[in-house]
């Protein structure tokens, strides 16, 4: 391994397994020596293997737990352990190896963490918001966590292909080409307003029989590819796919049009699925429609649950559509991973193209299937979030209400001395920022609530909160008029600088947390975390007021930290401004 070691308790880890093999002749993983991070006064990490070993080869634990720190060959990481309670290893870093690995992380660029040598080919669904429709916050949740994941993936060294889901085709096209045909597009060639012209449609459609039956001769006429009215369909995906990048450029998304894989890209693979469907005798008729029955799958009378894979009349829904989708990705795009970021409610609806989808083959034992599904967004009142009139959200509205909100914070603030171009980056920053880390460091299956008060609080676990920490920290080596260079010698004498080094070298872990379970949040707790431990250093150790040696590894401790919380936010997709 080279000198900078990835993450300590992964090598700790493995120095465990080694000694278990060499003292018990056990094979055990590294994910099994049950390295983890310990609260016990004195410890670093504490090693919990010893408990179940013992029970699996019939000996004291205590007496395992002192074979294996006989044999443990760790004396560069370590202190001498010792064992507590009933074979708990205590384990304490060595003070000398702890600073010199800080000197060694403010060289690298990568703060600690590995990149995987087993990179995985993983395809991830998320935003896909439906055309002719608004965004809403639910689709919001969607492209936040969609984003995180997708650059904490990739930093670990993965292929991610991300794809925008949108729900582009389908019956009620057929009312939108002749509403879009009867009422053209606005002065300058726009829909201002999508949902308005949706409900007009879905009114129109409700009202006149005469219209109604357009419509079906539309979607018909779609459907068959008629060029004319493709054409009026591409223009309704254009005209929302603006209203969508508007609200990805306004979040700092990624998305762009080359990610879109809407319903209607699984077009030309509907009937070979199908096909294969019915040839590996996996369908069956039922009232009518060609159905696959996924094992396992029941309604409340027990009567086992159909995928509708071609409806009685010939026609291809949502389902056949996600089953082309499962088989496009993993047999023409080789992805080894299939994630959707979507939320809660469409959860069996997954898992039975999951189960479907082996039964078919398309996801094969090495293949994994993952719906990261998410909870609601609740208003103060706890009930599902509108706006005050009562309708849905129109997310630029909301987007712009953050930087709003955001200006009037910065406005709010004594010091406040910034030109007004910065002012503008900076609220952006911030109250982006704010609604972002709102929903990533919430448990994604929970739901939360939304509230500006809170995600714009200067204390707590929130974007503002981080980004203040890192600014002080960015200021702070401003006022020493330098950056503490690549060999530092960083001297760890105070409790407090102790601590926040032990907080540091957890980046790695927490970044791992993060991705294993798609869960944000982890990530977020830990740059909480880290900021708590710096506000405690910075007041129990004085840097500008510090001496030599000393204020020079301070500085480097305050360099450090601001790198960690500014490659962990921006990991999440959150700016951290350099002075705020
Ligand atoms: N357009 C759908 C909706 O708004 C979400 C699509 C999710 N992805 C998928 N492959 N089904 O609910």
């Amino acid at each position: 391994m080279d000198k900078v070691q990835a993450d300590v308790g992964l090598e700790l880890a493995a120095r465990v397994a080694a000694a278990v093999k060499s003292s018990l002749d056990l094979d055990i993983t590294a994910a099994e020596a049950l390295i983890r991070p310990s609260s016990r006064p004195g410890a670093d990490y504490q090693c919990n293997a010893a408990m179940g070993l013992g029970k699996r080869i019939g000996r004291q634990p205590r007496e395992v737990a002192t074979a294996i720190v006989e044999a443990l060959d760790a004396g560069d990481l370590v202190e001498q352990p010792d064992i507590a309670g009933p074979g708990f290893i205590n384990l304490t870093l060595r003070d000398s190896w702890l600073a010199g690995h800080m000197t060694d992380l403010l060289a690298d660029e990568r703060l600690g963490v590995p990149e995987t040598d087993a990179p995985r080919r993983i395809a991830i669904d998320y935003s896909s918001p439906n055309v002719a429709k608004e965004m809403h916050v639910g689709h919001l949740r969607s492209s936040i966590i969609g984003d995180a994941l997708v650059r904490l993936m990739r930093f670990q060294g993965h292929e991610v292909i991300p794809h925008n889901h949108l729900g582009d085709w389908g019956t009620p096209f057929g009312m939108l080409i002749e509403h879009l045909l009867d009422e053209g597009f606005g002065a300058d060639h726009t829909i201002s307003d999508l949902n308005g012209f949706y409900q007009e449609a879905r009114k129109k459609f409700d009202a006149d029989p005469d219209f109604a039956e357009r419509a079906r001769q539309r979607v018909v006429q779609l459907q068959s590819g008629d060029e004319k009215t493709l054409e009026l369909w591409h223009e309704l995906v254009e005209e929302s796919m603006r209203h969508f990048l508007k609200v990805y450029q306004l979040l700092g998304i990624g998305l762009t049009p080359e990610d879109n894989y809407g319903e209607s890209f699984y077009n030309p693979f509907l009937a070979d699925t199908v096909t294969e469907l019915e040839q590996k005798g996996l369908t069956r008729v039922s009232d009518g429609a060609l159905c696959v029955f996924p094992a396992g799958f029941t309604n409340r009378e027990g009567e086992p649950l159909p995928l509708i894979v071609r409806k009685s009349d010939g026609g291809y829904g949502y389902m056949s559509t996600d089953l082309a989708t499962v088989r496009y990705w993993t047999g023409e795009r080789g992805a080894t991973d299939l994630l959707y970021a979507v939320g809660t409610p469409q959860s069996q609806h997954f898992q039975m193209i999951f189960t479907a989808s082996r039964d078919a083959g398309w996801l094969g034992p090495d293949h994994r299937a993952v719906h990261v599904n998410f909870g609601s967004i609740l208003g103060e009142d706890g009930k599902m979030f509108r706006t005050r009139a009562g309708g849905s959200v129109k997310l630029i509205d909301l987007l712009n209400e953050a930087i709003e909100q955001a200006t009037k914070v910065l406005d709010a603030r004594e010091d406040n001395n910034f030109d007004a171009t910065e002012k503008t980056t900076v609220a952006r920053a911030v109250g982006i920022g704010a609604v972002k880390y709102a929903d990533l460091s919430n448990d994604r299956e929970k739901d939360y609530v939304f509230s500006w008060k809170k995600m714009l609080a200067t204390d707590g676990n929130t974007a503002t909160y981080l980004q203040y920490a890192n600014a002080r920290q960015l200021s702070i080596l401003r006022k020493a008029g330098q950056a503490p260079g690549p060999g530092t010698k960083v001297i760890l004498a105070e409790p407090a600088e102790r601590a926040l080094a032990i907080q540091l070298i957890q980046f790695p872990a927490a970044i791992q947390a993060a991705v294993d379970g798609y869960t944000p949040h982890k990530l977020c707790t830990y740059l909480f975390d880290t900021a708590t431990a710096f506000s405690k250093f910075y007041d129990e150790c004085p840097v500008l007021k510090s001496e030599g040696e000393t204020r020079q590894s301070r500085l480097a401790m305050c360099a450090l930290t601001s790198k960690v919380l500014t490659l962990g936010l921006s990991l999440l997709g959150i700016e951290a401004p350099a002075r705020l």
